[in-house]
């Protein structure tokens, strides 16, 4: 397993561009088995779930070409309707494939998602949503197993709010089966997330009729088929992020490319309140800006609560947490969408962040320095927070299991390690052998000095 070696305390510089959004990228790879032509999808990042969803679409009887940052989507075979669980339990994502095989291809059996780090993650309101479209729905062995009536889904009115707002990829899965239903279906409470915006895009290309994407009310007007479409995937708004608390907390002065800064609104405004200075410099497309990011050496303590977009996104939560251990006072931290989405409050503070927790709130007490220190990575989100975390600190980091960054930031060291970070991947088993961190922390003194 790879951990990575971070000497902490180098300043960045330079320019970097965002990369296309893994979570809209998945589910615009689902969604595009419902389409009989070939689709084909710009800027799909090259991640290890992205990996999973090709093999899951390939054992579905699609041919994925992948060639660089593009992959092109054809049905070759559309009999098959199983989703393994040996798939789905490397990836909750593989969920989004029920509402497209389900609506093209009559049946889908899906392995059901287990809990993951973040909390339980039910999908009850994705099959609330299926059910509506007149879908009978069973759990068979673990699968969940849905079968559209004679004749296909049809139309209908549905409410998809739950006690934590609506939910992401249970709209796009209810959007995509309704897209191929017969009739209207009007969904309210439906996802904000400019990910469903991205995915009701590729379906309009594809021949769909939806409109109200990015609102709560969706309205979607059946079609009997969808045909190709040549789509670009939207930016990562939550590496886009990570990147400017990258450039904050190491009191860096960093140009961020491809910067969907129309998404990140609410982040943005936090940002501010802490003091650090985001500059638009191109806004043509707000969902494409460059911007330089800067910080003032004191950062102020805020208050930040999760919530659904265009709320405070729940997935930079361990990012601004890692801010805000240097932050100069109190800051409190609440999470409203996975109660218990806290893995890294532990592992910074063996770093030497003062974090009090109490249910789903961190008050954290800004310190003047973190310290470096091994830590164990435990979820995507989680681990970014670390990284970041080891940017900043004194001496050397070590975040172990790196497998989960893999899962969502393509080669994050490398990138950073171009804008002037010192950040060595190394596996695990040679770490064993001392010599490896002293050989990683001689190379960054002497970059550091050079
Ligand atoms: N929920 C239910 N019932 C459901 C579905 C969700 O109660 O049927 C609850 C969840 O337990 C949670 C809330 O509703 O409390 C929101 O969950 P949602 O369904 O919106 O999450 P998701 O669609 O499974 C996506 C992202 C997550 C991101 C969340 C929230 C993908 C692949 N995943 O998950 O991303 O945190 O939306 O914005 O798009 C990540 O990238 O690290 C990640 C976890």
């Amino acid at each position: 397993m790879d951990v990575f070696v971070i000497e902490g305390g180098r300043r960045l510089d330079g320019s970097i561009r965002v990369l296309g959004a893994k979570n809209a990228a998945l589910p615009l790879l689902a969604a595009s088995l419902m389409s009989d032509e070939a689709v084909t999808l710009e800027d799909v990042p090259d991640l290890a779930d992205i990996r999973s969803m090709v093999r899951l679409l390939e054992e579905l009887g699609c041919a994925v070409l992948r060639d660089g940052a593009s992959a092109t989507i054809r049905t070759r075979d559309d009999a098959p309707w199983h989703a393994r669980y040996d798939i789905v339990r490397t990836m909750r994502a593989s969920i989004c494939v029920l509402g497209p095989l389900l609506t093209k291809r009559g049946r889908a059996r899906v392995s059901m998602p287990g809990g993951c780090t973040i909390g339980d993650r039910p999908v009850d309101l994705h099959l609330r949503g299926l059910r509506a479209l007149g879908a009978t729905i069973e759990l068979d062995e673990g699968d969940i197993v849905a079968t559209a009536p004679p004749g296909g889904l049809r139309g209908a009115r549905i409410f998809l709010g739950g006690n934590f707002g609506s939910t992401v990829l249970g709209t796009i899965n209810v959007m995509c089966a309704a897209v191929l239903a017969r009739g209207r279906t009007i969904i309210e409470a439906a996802a904000c997330e400019p990910e469903v915006v991205d995915v009701a895009r590729l379906l309009t290309q594809m021949g769909a009729q939806v409109e109200g994407a990015g609102t709560p009310r969706l309205v979607i007007e059946g079609v009997e088929r969808l045909g190709g479409a040549r789509y670009t995937v939207m930016p990562d708004r939550i590496e886009a992020g990570t990147l400017m608390c990258a450039a904050a907390i190491t009191n860096s002065l960093l140009t961020i490319e491809n910067c969907p800064l129309d998404a990140l609104l609410a982040f943005w405004d936090r940002l501010e309140e802490i003091g650090v200075r985001v500059e638009v410099l191109d806004e043509r497309d707000p969902l494409r800006a460059t911007v330089r990011v800067s910080a003032d050496r004191v950062l102020r303590p805020v208050q930040v609560t999760t919530q659904p977009h265009p709320g405070f996104p729940t997935d930079l939560q361990a990012q601004l947490m890692a801010l805000l251990c240097l932050a100069e006072g109190n800051s409190i931290v609440t999470e409203k969408i996975f109660g218990e989405r806290f893995m890294h409050v532990p592992e910074l503070a063996r770093m030497g962040a003062n974090l009090y927790r109490q249910g789903s709130t961190v008050v954290v007490s800004g310190v003047r320095q973190l310290r470096g220190a091994p830590v164990m990575a435990s979820d995507l989100r989680a681990s970014a927070g670390l990284v970041l975390a080891g940017l900043s600190a004194r001496g050397t980091t070590i975040v172990n299991r790196v497998y989960h960054l893999d899962r969502g930031y393509e080669r994050l060291d490398e990138r950073l390690g171009r804008l002037g970070a010192s950040i060595e991947r190394v596996d695990e088993k040679d770490l064993e052998r001392p010599a490896t961190v002293a050989v990683v922390a001689a190379r960054a003194s002497r970059l550091a000095s050079a």
